[in-house]
């Protein structure tokens, strides 16, 4: 693919990370994160403080953005930023943000959909060896949310399958915080694995039809488990941490692969990829590789820092807009449950 030479600067600013990033065609020039130690304390996180957060952090850090690229706001032609899914007020400090900065300067201004950013990061020339061709499945998962993605095309995508409960980031990490570990539980779940025996433990899964998820029944089996053998153990999640976190994600990261499995299958699909926060885990990066080298596929994994929150795949996938000639006016509203 072929992109045009025009820099963006992107924002984003959907949960609780405070990022900016610019973007040269398919190029990261900068792609600094500012992240919110606030809410671990609070087991999750708390809205009202991410926005004020939002809004201590967006100044410098649009600053240290342009500095790192070594730019100056003159050099920019256009700003990006998240438009939704996220929590509203977090949204609106980035998107005010972002049209302030476009207003200024008189620069085009391109809204994006993080979920549709999180796959479109495959398309940052250093994200991996190579980019996915189309068509291709994208299987994403992040906090909030669980898709396989169906893409003919980067603005032409169709969510073929998704959770009907819980996300499997929040699989992960409520799934931790049964087992008292601090939010966000999912990396720690994945550093604990790797000294455990995924097959140590049992926990139950559904089966749904289609291609959708459901991962409610499982947590509901590991804190059962758990409620089961405190009483006769209070050492019991100590003792077994590490083959209680093995088991956690190699039901959850199986329970995903196997749906993916089905659905390339059914679709005539052999490019597969991962994409969102839940995409860094270990245990997903090594099974998505494995099941293409089974079935003679190719499998895509974005590189680590563009898996979790970033402005640079807001950047990357405000530049599909920018190629689609997708500017928007400057009164367009954040939009906290933002359709696919
Ligand atoms: O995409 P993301 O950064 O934010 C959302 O848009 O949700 O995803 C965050 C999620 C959290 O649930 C976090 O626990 C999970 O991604 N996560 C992981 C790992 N790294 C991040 N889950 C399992 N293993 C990891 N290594
Ligand atoms: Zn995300």
């Amino acid at each position: 693919m072929v992109y045009p030479d025009k820099i963006l600067l992107a924002i984003e600013s959907s949960c609780d990370d405070t990022s900016a990033a610019v973007l040269q065609g398919n190029k990261i020039l900068s792609n600094f994160i500012a992240n919110q130690a606030i809410h671990e304390e609070y087991g999750g996180v708390v809205p009202e403080l991410a926005s004020r957060e939002h809004q201590k952090n967006i100044v410098p850090v649009v600053k240290k953005a342009l500095d790192m690229a070594g730019l100056e706001k003159s050099d920019l032609d256009g700003i990006a930023f998240t438009q939704g899914p996220g929590l509203m007020g977090s949204l609106m400090v980035g998107g005010s943000f972002a049209k302030s900065l476009a207003l200024g300067l008189n620069l085009p201004l391109y809204a994006v959909h993080h979920m549709h950013a999180h796959i479109l990061a495959h398309f940052i020339e250093d994200a991996g060896e190579s980019a996915p061709e189309f068509p291709f499945l994208c299987l994403t998962v992040s906090g909030g949310h669980t898709q396989i993605v169906l893409l003919r095309s980067a603005v032409d995508m169709e969510i073929i399958g998704q959770t009907i409960d819980d996300a499997a980031g929040e699989a992960f990490d409520k799934t931790a915080k049964i087992m008292g570990m601090p939010y966000p539980g999912g990396p720690l779940i994945d550093q604990f694995s790797k000294e455990g025996n995924p097959h140590a433990f049992r926990f139950s899964r559904a089966r749904l039809e289609g291609f959708d998820f459901s991962f409610s029944g499982f947590k509901t089996s590991v804190l059962r488990l758990l409620e089961k053998e405190m009483r006769n153990d209070d050492q019991f999640i100590e003792r077994n941490k590490a083959d209680l976190c093995a088991s956690i994600q190699f039901t959850i990261v199986d329970t995903l692969l196997q749906t993916m499995e089905s659905a390339a299958l059914k679709h005539g699909i052999t490019q597969i990829a991962i994409a969102g926060g839940v995409s860094a885990n270990s245990g997903l990066r090594n099974g998505i590789q494995e099941l293409a080298k089974r079935r003679d596929w190719k499998a895509f994994i974005p590189k680590f820092e563009y898996c979790t929150d970033n402005a640079a795949m807001i950047a990357m996938a405000g530049m599909f807009q920018l190629m689609h000639e997708r500017e928007v006016p400057l009164n367009i509203p954040n939009n906290a449950r933002l359709e696919f």
